[in-house]
């Protein structure tokens, strides 16, 4: 039998307590705010940015949205980011990824001060991730680790599998499950043996990209599998996991929609108090 991780259950959980956390900030007259900005009209990016500001308003959290055209130019976009990087009253600053070609993305993570990027994507920050002394974690992996700990999953002394080497989910996630005491193998696109490395695994993370690339027999019986993916086939969501099939094998699973999706928005908000709170010398 296997039971559904249930990430908007979860997630509700943790923009509460947010919630909770940005109302003791007000009480003592500090806001919480996040500037978000969008260059160009990719329209996955659309729905994301709508989400993320959705979930501020909800949350009590101040939103700024820069949606700026696919001409603006790479001086453009860093003197934007200098502006809310200098102004006291925003906490947080996302630039939604990916950005049109011809703007770097490089330099603009690297120009987004440390202490406002509540994605977590800037060297200095990932620098912390890896030596385990971190303030923010990538939402991604930060809301996989939060649906394993609400379910009472302890990587400790498990084979972790993740499959795919992002820097947003891959990578940070082997990272995380490592300082969890997880022995983790991350494979990619070039590893020999995939499917054997996969049937090894106790806690199973698909980070590919491809709709229903883990399939029943990459899975051990009794596996958690957790499913990054966010595939668009014939207009339908679906997960990089073979959901139907893999679920009869899985002790636990997480659905698309409704898994890991969530939890990284909720994630991103938790960031952004935590940003608000050390930038206030309340951490
Ligand atoms: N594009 C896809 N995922 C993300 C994310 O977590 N943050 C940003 N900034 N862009 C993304």
């Amino acid at each position: 039998m296997y039971r559904i991780i249930d990430g908007k259950a979860i997630s509700a959980s943790v923009k509460q307590r947010v919630k909770n956390g940005v109302e003791e900030l007000s009480k003592k007259g500090i806001t919480t705010s996040l500037a978000v900005i969008i260059v160009g009209d990719d329209p996955a990016s659309k729905v994301y940015v709508a989400n993320k500001k959705k979930a501020c308003e909800a949350l009590g959290i101040i939103s700024e949205e820069y949606a700026l055209p696919a001409s603006t130019t790479q001086e453009e976009l860093l003197s934007l980011i200098d502006t809310l990087n200098g102004r006291k009253d925003i906490n947080g600053i996302l630039c939604q990824l990916p950005l049109p070609s011809g703007l770097d993305e490089n330099a603009v993570i690297n120009a987004i001060l440390p202490e406002k990027d509540v994605d977590a994507f800037h060297p200095q920050n990932v620098g912390k991730i890896m030596i385990g002394d971190y303030d923010f974690v990538p939402c991604t992996p930060a809301g996989i680790m939060e649906m394993l700990s609400y379910e009472g999953i302890d990587p400790e002394g498990k084979r972790c599998v993740v499959i795919g080497r992002s820097n947003i989910v891959g990578k940070p996630m082997s990272m995380l499950l490592l300082h969890k005491n997880g022995t983790v193998t991350v494979c990619h696109s070039r590893t020999k043996n995939l499917a054997e490395i996969c049937r090894s695994a106790d806690i199973l993370v698909a980070a590919v990209g491809r709709a229903c690339f883990v399939t029943a027999d990459m899975v051990k019986d009794g596996a958690v599998v957790i499913d990054v993916g966010m595939n668009r086939v014939d207009g339908k969501l679906c997960g990089d996991v073979d959901f139907d099939s893999v679920k009869e094998k899985a002790s636990y699973i997480t659905p698309v929609p409704g898994g890991v999706g969530p939890m990284t928005i909720a994630m991103l908000m938790q960031n952004t108090l935590t940003a608000a709170k050390k930038q206030n010398n309340l951490l």
